[in-house]
């Protein structure tokens, strides 16, 4: 494929030259095609996440009306990050903190992460086992790159956010085990017990993004014994650990009864085998802020951070200084957290509530139960019906028709075509929900 080509050149040397050197400025591209890529990158694709929500984006921008369910995200029209953090921040700031942090983090900030999972989960870790990254994506990419080589197996469960990239990235190879509303999309220990003989890494998130689903406490426990078993068979045949990736970036937002279980609370021996993904970007409605961790034994965080800091991707200073007080602040967090669970689960509510109705009025359509995080799972079981046949058809009528903007399970790598969706609740109002609803209705009534 040929980009950016301007009329008539032929992309040597010379004209190159003569493309840059001459004012005035050009607006044509210089000649590129493939074979100046890498084959990695050449292989690489997108967030199918990401394209959906620049598609609906566009749509917003050009004064269309959508409930816009799509972005993993939080408006901060409706979800603010809390105030005292936004005052430390300007406060680090102002005291001119603007300079390199240390590539593992500000001491302050590991401490403060250790000290939270000491006081809130239970677990303690020496400062050793932190490392502070740019939010929880270098932290992932890095947590791979430490411990997957080209050729190793990596371990996950389909519909899962974003593993296939980053199995990819590293060269692994992928053990995809598609899951279902039976297990609420979540892995269990049966379903993983046949793939982890000869696996590098498993890869867990709960609770899930994109499901919103939260794994139980008992499941938690098995999948742990598990990791257990499997290391005490390879530590006594001398071979290589079996290591789990616990993607927990949602694990403060649950509701009614669902909690969030750890496995190294449980099963302290899985604890040399646990790398922790986290940070505050879905905790306290802070994606733009950019800081996430890792919690995990030393001989991994400090190949990671070495890892980090080739790639620069730091956390900003200000951002790391305001919350490593602002973790010490338990009444303020619990506080924070009362009213953004309530504003979350109010809006979940009303789009699950509404869906069970129009189920209950015999309409093609049903939803798991809010547990946790941002996230609803609905079936718009449309497939067959009509000219139906792909979750994309699904997709586009309900944004042609109704103005709602939702997230196939495809994009989750899911590849069956079965009208399961991911609807996001951090960027939309009650009242906006309650008109995309409305208009579901109309479009669904088509199909009774
Ligand atoms: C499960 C999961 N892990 C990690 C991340 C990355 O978070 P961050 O924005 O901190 O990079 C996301 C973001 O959507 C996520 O859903």
């Amino acid at each position: 494929m040929i980009c950016g080509r301007s009329g008539g050149r032929t992309g040597n040397v010379d004209e190159y030259r003569l493309f840059y050197n001459p004012l005035p400025m050009t607006t044509t591209l210089p000649v590129c095609d493939d074979r100046s890529l890498s084959q990695l990158a050449l292989g690489l694709t997108g967030s199918e996440i990401l394209k959906i929500s620049g598609e609906i984006r566009t749509l917003s921008e050009a004064g269309r009306d959508v409930c816009n369910l799509t972005v993993g995200d939080f408006s901060p029209k409706e979800f603010r990050i809390p105030k005292v953090l936004e005052d430390l921040i300007a406060e680090a700031f102002a005291a001119g903190e603007t300079n390199y942090p240390p590539s593992d983090g500000t001491k302050e900030l590991r401490q403060a992460v250790i000290r939270y999972y000491d006081d809130v989960l239970g677990l303690k870790y020496p400062i050793e086992s932190t490392v502070i990254a740019g939010g929880a994506r270098p932290i992932i990419f890095a947590a791979y790159a430490a411990v997957v080589d080209p050729g190793d197996k990596v371990v996950y469960t389909i519909p899962s956010w974003n593993n296939a990239h980053y199995v990819y990235l590293t060269r692994g190879v992928p053990v995809e085990i598609a899951v279902g509303p039976d297990t609420n999309f979540l892995p269990t220990a049966d379903l993983l017990r046949p793939h982890i003989r000869d696996a590098r890494l498993i890869c867990i998130c709960t609770p899930l993004n994109p499901t919103g689903t939260v794994m139980a406490r008992d499941e938690v426990e098995r999948i742990a014994r598990l990791v257990v078993d499997e290391n005490e068979r390879r530590t006594a045949a001398g071979e290589r650990a079996l290591l789990l990736l616990w993607d927990q970036v949602y694990w403060m937002l649950t509701f009614g009864g669902f909690r969030h279980y750890t496995p190294p609370q449980l099963v302290p021996e899985v604890t040399p085998y646990t790398i922790f993904v986290d940070g505050i970007s879905k905790s306290f409605a802070a994606t733009g802020l950019r800081v996430g961790w890792v919690v995990a034994p030393p001989t991994i965080t400090a190949k990671m951070r070495d890892i980090l800091g080739h790639v620069g991707a730091w956390a900003p200073r200000p951002e790391q200084i305001a919350v490593a007080k602002f973790l010490g602040m338990r009444a303020e967090i619990d506080e924070f957290h009362k009213t953004m669970i309530r504003e979350l689960q109010l809006r979940l509510d009303l789009l699950y509530d509404g869906i069970e109705a129009m189920r209950r009025e015999g309409l093609p359509v049903c939803a798991i139960a809010p547990q946790g995080a941002i996230y609803l799972s609905v079936q718009f079981d449309l497939i067959g019906r009509g000219n139906i046949a792909t979750n994309e058809q699904i997709r586009r009528l309900l944004l042609d028709d109704a103005g709602f903007a939702v997230v196939p399970f495809q994009a989750f790598g899911l590849p069956q075509e079965t009208g399961w969706f991911r609807l996001s609740a951090g960027a939309v109002s009650p009242s906006q929900i309650e008109a995309g609803l409305a208009r579901v209705r109309n479009v669904l009534a088509r199909f009774a």
